[in-house]
C-alpha cells in the first residue's frame, strides 16, 4: 500500500514558500517606543533586550532606526517628569508624549499611534482616578466616569500634538464613545481610534511595567481589565467598542490569546490588531540567552502564528528583528 495523497510533495524547496498561507511584511508591525522625560540619554530596559527609554531629543533618531527596516508605524508610551493623583502630565501641552509627537510629526514619515492611559502618569499607578482615600481603602476602585473625562482631555491633547491614531488602553466602560465625541468636537473627526477592546488582566505585562514605571502601587487591575478565563466577555467588549465607533480592534496579550484573536477576526469587520506583550518578548529572550532557543527563529514563528490567527496588525517588540530578516 502506498499513500495517494502526499502532503509532503508541497513541502519541498521551491514550492514550500509558494504555497505558504501566511506571509509577514514589515508593514504588519507596530513597534512600541518609550519616550522618557526623566533622562537625557537612552536607558536600556533590562528585561526587554534591544529596547530603551529614549529622551525627547533622541526620539526622531530612534523612530528612524525602526523605519529603515520597512516598518511604518510606532506606538508611543510616555514616562513623565512627575506623577500625581490625577495624572496631570498626561494632557499637558508640554507633556513628554506631546513633545515627542510634535517632533515626529514634523521630522518623520512615521505613522504614530499614541497609547492613551493614565497608569504611567498617576502616582498610584492605576489607569484612572481613584475612589476615596486609596492608600487606606481596602476596597480600592478606579472611578469609571471621572476617568472618562480625563481620557477625553488626553485624546484632544494628543491629537493637537499631531497623533495619527489614538489607542485607549485603560479598559474603562464607554471610553471609545467618550474619546470619539471629544475628538469630533475638537475638529479631529479624521483621527482614528484603535480600541484595546479585549485587554486581559495578564501577568505577561511585568517587564512593561518596569519599563514604563507603571505598576500599581497597591491593589491590582482585576476590577477593570478582563479575566483570562473569559472568551464570551471578549466578544461583548469588542461589540461595545464597535458600536461606540472603534476603527480597529486590539486583543492583548497575543500569544496566549490566539483564540480571542481568531474569534474577533471571524465575527467583526474591522481590522484586528494583537499586542505581543513584554512578557512574551522577555521570556523568549531569557531562554535564548541560556542558549535554549534561537531568538530570530522563535520571534518569526511567534509573529507568523499571530498573523495566522487573524491579526492584520501586530504590536510587537520583535518588529525590527523580524522585519530585518524579511
Ligand atoms: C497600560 C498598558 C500596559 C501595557 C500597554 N499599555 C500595561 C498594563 O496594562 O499594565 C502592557 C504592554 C506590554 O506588556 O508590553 N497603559
Amino acid at each position: 500500500m502506498h499513500p495517494t495523497d502526499r502532503p509532503r510533495r508541497l513541502r519541498a524547496d521551491g514550492i514550500r514558500d509558494i504555497v505558504a498561507e501566511t506571509r509577514l511584511s514589515p508593514s504588519d508591525f507596530v513597534v512600541p517606543v518609550f519616550v522618557d522625560a526623566t533622562t537625557d540619554e537612552r536607558v536600556p530596559i533590562e528585561s526587554m533586550p534591544g529596547h530603551e527609554r529614549v529622551p525627547v531629543h533622541e526620539i526622531v533618531d530612534r523612530v528612524e532606526e525602526i523605519l529603515v527596516t520597512g516598518i511604518e508605524s510606532v506606538m508611543l508610551f510616555g514616562i513623565p517628569e512627575s506623577k500625581d493623583e490625577v495624572g496631570s502630565r498626561a494632557d499637558a501641552d508640554d507633556g513628554v508624549v506631546q513633545r515627542a509627537l510634535r517632533r515626529l510629526d514634523a521630522e518623520t514619515d512615521a505613522y504614530v499611534i499614541a497609547d492613551l492611559c493614565l497608569c504611567e502618569y498617576t502616582d498610584h499607578g492605576h489607569c484612572g482616578i481613584l475612589e476615596g482615600d486609596a492608600e487606606h481603602d481596602a476596597h480600592l476602585t478606579v472611578r469609571n466616569d471621572a476617568t472618562l473625562d480625563r481620557y477625553a482631555s488626553i485624546a484632544q491633547s494628543y491629537a493637537d500634538a499631531g497623533a495619527d491614531m489614538i489607542a485607549p488602553s485603560g479598559m474603562m466602560d464607554g471610553q471609545i464613545e467618550t474619546i470619539r465625541s471629544a475628538l469630533d468636537a475638537d475638529g479631529y473627526a479624521e483621527v482614528p481610534i484603535m480600541a484595546y477592546a479585549a485587554k486581559y488582566e495578564s501577568a505577561f505585562y511585568g517587564p512593561f511595567r518596569d519599563a514604563a514605571d507603571g505598576a500599581p502601587a497597591f491593589g491590582d487591575r482585576r476590577h477593570y481589565q478582563m479575566d483570562p478565563a473569559n472568551c464570551r466577555e471578549a466578544h461583548r467588549e469588542v461589540s461595545l467598542d464597535v458600536q461606540q465607533g472603534a476603527d480597529a480592534l486590539l486583543v492583548k496579550p497575543a500569544l496566549s490569546y490566539l483564540d480571542i484573536v481568531a474569534d474577533v477576526r471571524e465575527n467583526f469587520d474591522r481590522p484586528v490588531a494583537a499586542y505581543n506583550v513584554s512578557g512574551e518578548y522577555a521570556m523568549l529572550h531569557a531562554a535564548a540567552e541560556k542558549g535554549w532557543l534561537d531568538i530570530e527563529e522563535v520571534a518569526h514563528e511567534s509573529l507568523v502564528s499571530i498573523k495566522r490567527a487573524g491579526a492584520d496588525l501586530i504590536v510587537t517588540y520583535f518588529g525590527e528583528t523580524v522585519a530585518e530578516r524579511l
